[in-house]
C-alpha cells in the first residue's frame, strides 16, 4: 500500500487537528497508508518519530486546538544536507509522499523535498494569514474571534474605569489579524508594521474621541508595528488619561477551533489527498471565494499577500 507522510510545522493553529483527520479518514478511503511524523521537520531528520496513524487515531480531534501531531520550528531544515537527509528517511520509510501542514516557512521546506523527489503537498495553516495565494488560512478565524473576545472583555472594564487600553496581537510582519479584529472590533487605532503612523496622530484621535465623551478607547497593536510599553508612554507623553497594556500573546494560538477552520481544514486535508491521488505535487491548497484551489508552492514566495487597504480606511472612518 503507498504511504503518504503528514506533519504539522511551525506555529500551530486552530483547525491544524481537523485537516490532520480529513487526511487521515480521506487517505484511508482512498486507499493509502498515513504516516503521522511528530514535532514536524525536527521530527522527520531524527528519523523515529512516525506513528500510524489509523481511523480511530484521529477520533474525538476535530474539535480541539493545537496539533496532534505536535510541531517545532526546525532551521536546521535550511541546510542542504539535512534537505537531502529529510528526503532519504521519507525514501527508507517508503513515504514517496508527503502532506505538509503549515505556513510559508513549512512550505520552503517542502519545496526543497519536491525538488528531492518527493511529492509534496502544503496545506495553509497559520494564525496570520499572511501566505499569498490563499485568501484564508486555517486558524486565522479562530484567532480573530479570539482576539474580539479579549476586546470586548476589555471594554467592560475600559468603560468602567474611563480608560484608554493598548492590546497587542500577534503578527510580527504583517497586521493582518490585527486589522480584522480592529475592524470587527470597533477599535479607535489600529497601529500595524504595513502602515507608518504618526503618534501625534494616534493621539489626536483619542483626544477627539475624549471631547465626544467615548468612555473608553482601545487601540490594537499587532506584534511588529513596534513596542507597545513605548508607544504608551509617547501617547502618556501627549494624553492625560490612564493607559493600560494587555499583551494577548499565544493564548491567540489555542482554544476550540471556529466552524470555519474547522471546515477550511476538512476541505483542505480531503483535496490534499486527492490531489496526491491524481498524480499531482508541489502544489498547495489555496481557499478563493467559497472555492479550494490548488497552487504551485512556488506562489507563496513570488511576492507578499497584498495589504487590504479599503479595510483600514474603512476602520479609520468607522472608529471617529
Ligand atoms: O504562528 C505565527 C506566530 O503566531 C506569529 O504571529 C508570532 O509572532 C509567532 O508565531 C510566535 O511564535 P513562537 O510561538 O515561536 O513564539
Amino acid at each position: 500500500m503507498s504511504k503518504i507522510g503528514l506533519l504539522t510545522s511551525g506555529g500551530d493553529a486552530p483547525g491544524m487537528n481537523a485537516a490532520i483527520r480529513a487526511v487521515v479518514r480521506k487517505g484511508i478511503y482512498s486507499g493509502y497508508e498515513i504516516i503521522g511524523i511528530q514535532r514536524g521537520y525536527a521530527g522527520l531528520l531524527s528519523g523515529n518519530q512516525f506513528i500510524n496513524l489509523e481511523i480511530g487515531s484521529v477520533a474525538d480531534i476535530i474539535h480541539r486546538g493545537g496539533t496532534v501531531l505536535l510541531t517545532a520550528r526546525a532551521p536546521e531544515l535550511l541546510q542542504d544536507e539535512n534537505q537531502d537527509k529529510a528526503a532519504e528517511i521519507l525514501k527508507s520509510k517508503g513515504m514517496d509522499k508527503l502532506i505538509v501542514i503549515g505556513g510559508e516557512g513549512s512550505f520552503r521546506g517542502a519545496l526543497t523535498l519536491q525538488e528531492r523527489g518527493i511529492k509534496v503537498i502544503g496545506i495553509p495553516g497559520t494564525i496570520d494569514n499572511d501566505i499569498c495565494g490563499t485568501d484564508k488560512t486555517i486558524g486565522f478565524d479562530t484567532a480573530v474571534n479570539t482576539i474580539l473576545d479579549a476586546i470586548n472583555r476589555l471594554r467592560d472594564t475600559a468603560t468602567s474605569h474611563e480608560r484608554i487600553f493598548l492590546l497587542e496581537v500577534m503578527g510580527r510582519h504583517n497586521g493582518f489579524l490585527a486589522l480584522t479584529a480592529g475592524l470587527a472590533g470597533g477599535a479607535e487605532s489600529i497601529l500595524l508594521p504595513e502602515i507608518e503612523y504618526d503618534i501625534n496622530d494616534v493621539c489626536k484621535r483619542l483626544m477627539h474621541g475624549i471631547k465626544r465623551r467615548k468612555a473608553h478607547s482601545i487601540i490594537l497593536v499587532a506584534e511588529g508595528a513596534g513596542d507597545v510599553f513605548k508607544i504608551k508612554e509617547d501617547i502618556s507623553s501627549q494624553v492625560k488619561h490612564e493607559i493600560r497594556v494587555t499583551v494577548l500573546g499565544h493564548i491567540q494560538r489555542g482554544g476550540a477551533p471556529s466552524a470555519v477552520d474547522r471546515l477550511l481544514g476538512s476541505r483542505m486535508g480531503a483535496m490534499a489527498i486527492d490531489l496526491l491521488h491524481q498524480g499531482k505535487s508541489g502544489l498547495f491548497t489555496a481557499a478563493k471565494g467559497e472555492e479550494i484551489v490548488a497552487l504551485p508552492l512556488e506562489v507563496c514566495f513570488k511576492g507578499t499577500k497584498s495589504f487590504p487597504d479599503n479595510l483600514y480606511q474603512l476602520a479609520l472612518v468607522l472608529a471617529k
